[in-house]
């Protein structure tokens, strides 16, 4: 018997219908997201992933019209029928509010239970539920939108590198753990009792043999695998745009990514970037921002006041700063009327989270400075403090004086604080910006040793070879991340290529010759015959279309993801296996935790 299917084709997307079609015969599938019975006529709205369209049943169309009465909504069904004007009652809400079907035919491909929460743009279902029923909160029009621009931003990538001629390799998902810093996620060997796959934290050692290999201009769009805790904008495993080219400087790598990323952010959400973005330095971006991942959104820059304040009367900033610290500060234009004490009071506590141990505040005025710590400074410190900070008569202006690090987490954060509570930002805005030259080490205090900032085989300026050994937390790599309104969305480096300075960077990271030998062995054998120079870079999709889309989560722009605890709670992992499998695995639980 032939099937509906077999003698009916889709003649279009429901949401594409637009009074051009008016008189047109259409056929269309979908799901009935609403149902009205007025006077008699059964009106469905029918939906696709293209959007939503009226369908009207009109009691003269018999047969069609006693099958409509029993729709329910989520039904999936198909309708045949006449495009035809709504003449003045136009729905202004929806893009085809102009038109609506009048029907003469109706098939049901299969019916729907009352599904456990209403398919709605907005909804407050509570999220376990939605993530338990995933493919049915998928047909929500916000997440199916986000998927598709996520199609979109995969497409416009190989179109984009493509035509730049880079070739797409596939890397190993079975393999042995990657230097990305992360836990890795382990699997099991069958064949080995006892030994492990990793699974990439990225394909970093990968793409660097590519290179050896001489394909010299690689990428691939590659799910990669971190045991980390988890963030708004952090998934356990999440996608990259992953990038490496051999005989690449630091200003060929950038160039790609510019034309990578205006390519991607035109096409995918029609926002037009203009090459080539502000770049600044880790330590600029410290000193002004407090943090490496500056919001450029808005000014509220921080100062430092250290020298102004050096010998002052007021213990807290002189002491500091003669104890090697910093005094640094905010100045909140008009903030003196806007800001109560008690207002401060919170804002003190909340860079209390980031150390500090304070925050000195006083307002401007007219004649020098009112409240807070002014009776400490005479008329001629006021004076510089103010003219250090672009400071005038009606603004606050707020302190911590503490070392590096405190001064920069407690302001960088308080700036995004105050953005937000003085509502500083421009949604519509834009500011994408180069963060470059960062630490090639950091200290650990735990462990007591150094750790490489991005990853062992990022190279050094060649301005630090020469003091590497000596000062290793003054060297900068040549590394570079891209910053979008905030938001950490790729970084990358030029990498070492050189066997003696790949050791002696692995001697200052404390990684013995056999660590390195049975870690990286087959990279330093690699790189034993005649590796290009190469460098390259890595796109986090996941944030990138978050962001592109204006959600807050990075759950929404991901179809299957994972909960906070790292489960996927709709097919239930992880979960338990069989004593058989354990066995196959030669693995026992124990069970003490
Ligand atoms: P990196 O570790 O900086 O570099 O990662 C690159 C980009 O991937 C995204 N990202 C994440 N997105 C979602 N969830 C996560 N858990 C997560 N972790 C990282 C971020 C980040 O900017 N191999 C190097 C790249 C290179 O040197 O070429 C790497 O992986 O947007
Ligand atoms: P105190 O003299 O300790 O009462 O502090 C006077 C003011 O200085 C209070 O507003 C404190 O919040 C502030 N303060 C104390 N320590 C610091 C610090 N390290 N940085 C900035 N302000 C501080």
């Amino acid at each position: 018997m032939e099937s509906y299917l077999d003698e009916h084709e889709r003649t279009h997307m429901c949401g594409e219908l637009r009074e051009s079609h008016i008189g047109d015969d259409v056929t269309l599938f979908g799901w009935v997201d609403g149902l009205r019975d007025l006077g008699g006529m059964v009106f469905v709205d029918l939906r696709d992933r293209s959007g939503l369209v009226q369908v009207r049943f009109d009691p003269e169309a018999e047969e069609a019209h006693e099958k409509a009465d029993n729709l329910r909504n989520e039904w999936c069904i198909a309708i045949h029928g006449e495009v035809e004007s709504r003449g003045d009652n136009i729905n202004e809400e929806i893009p085809t509010g102009a038109v609506e079907i009048a029907a003469h035919d109706l098939h049901v491909f299969s019916e729907a239970e009352t599904p456990p929460f209403p398919i709605r743009d907005e909804v407050d279902a509570n999220e376990r539920l939605r993530l338990k029923h995933r493919y049915l909160d998928l047909r929500r029009q916000p997440l199916q939108d986000a998927l598709m621009t996520r199609s979109e931003v995969n497409q416009t990538t190989r179109d984009y590198l493509h035509d730049e001629d880079f070739v797409e390799v596939e890397t190993p998902y079975l393999t042995r753990s990657t230097p990305e810093g992360a836990r890795d996620y382990l699997v099991p060997s069958r064949l080995d009792a006892g030994q492990f796959y990793a699974l990439p934290q990225s394909p970093q050692l990968f793409k660097q043999l590519l290179m050896v290999s001489g394909f010299d201009k690689y990428y691939q769009i590659v799910r990669c695998f971190r045991d980390e805790d988890l963030r708004a904008d952090r998934q356990p495993e999440f996608t990259q745009i992953d990038i490496e080219l051999s005989f690449a400087t630091t200003e060929k790598v950038i160039d790609t990514c510019e034309g990578l990323v205006t390519s991607i952010f035109e096409t995918a959400a029609d926002i037009d970037l203009e090459p080539p973005f502000q770049r600044i330095t880790y330590d600029e971006a410290m000193l002004r921002y407090g943090v490496d991942d500056p919001d450029l959104r808005f000014g509220l820059e921080i100062i430092d006041v250290s020298d102004e304040v050096a010998d002052s009367e007021f213990r807290v900033f002189s002491g500091t700063v003669g104890d090697g610290g910093y005094v640094r500060g905010l100045c909140v234009p008009e903030g003196a009327e806007h800001f109560s004490r008690s207002d401060i009071d919170d804002l003190e506590e909340f860079v209390g989270i980031y150390g500090a141990k304070g925050l000195a505040w006083s307002k401007v005025e007219d004649d020098g400075w009112s409240g807070g710590i002014a009776r400490f400074f005479d008329d001629e410190e006021t004076a510089a403090i103010n003219d250090a900070m672009g400071a005038e008569s009606g603004d606050l202006l707020l302190f911590v004086a503490d070392d590096e690090d405190v001064v920069c987490a407690s302001l960088g954060h308080l700036r995004e604080e105050l953005a937000d509570r003085l509502d500083l930002i421009d949604e519509g805005d834009h500011e994408i910006c180069w963060i470059t030259e960062m630490p090639l080490f950091e200290w650990d205090d735990d462990e007591e040793r150094y750790l490489a900032v991005h990853h062992p085989f990022t190279s050094p300026r060649p301005e630090d070879l020469d003091t590497l050994e000596e000062n290793p937390l003054e060297a900068r790599a040549q590394a570079y991340d891209l910053v979008w309104n905030g938001h950490e969305i790729g970084g990358g480096s030029i990498r070492i290529h050189r066997e003696d300075l790949q050791w002696t960077i692995f001697d200052l990271l404390d990684i013995s010759e056999e660590e390195a030998e049975e870690k990286f062995g087959f990279l330093l054998e690699a790189f034993k015959y005649g590796p290009p120079p190469h460098g390259g870079i890595a796109f986090g999709i996941d944030r990138l279309v978050m962001l592109l889309t204006g959600t807050e989560r990075i759950r929404d722009v991901i179809a299957f993801p994972k909960t906070q605890r790292a489960a996927d709670l709709m097919c239930d992992a992880p979960s338990d296996v069989d004593e058989d499998q354990l066995e196959e695995l030669h693995l026992s639980i124990r069970d003490d935790e």
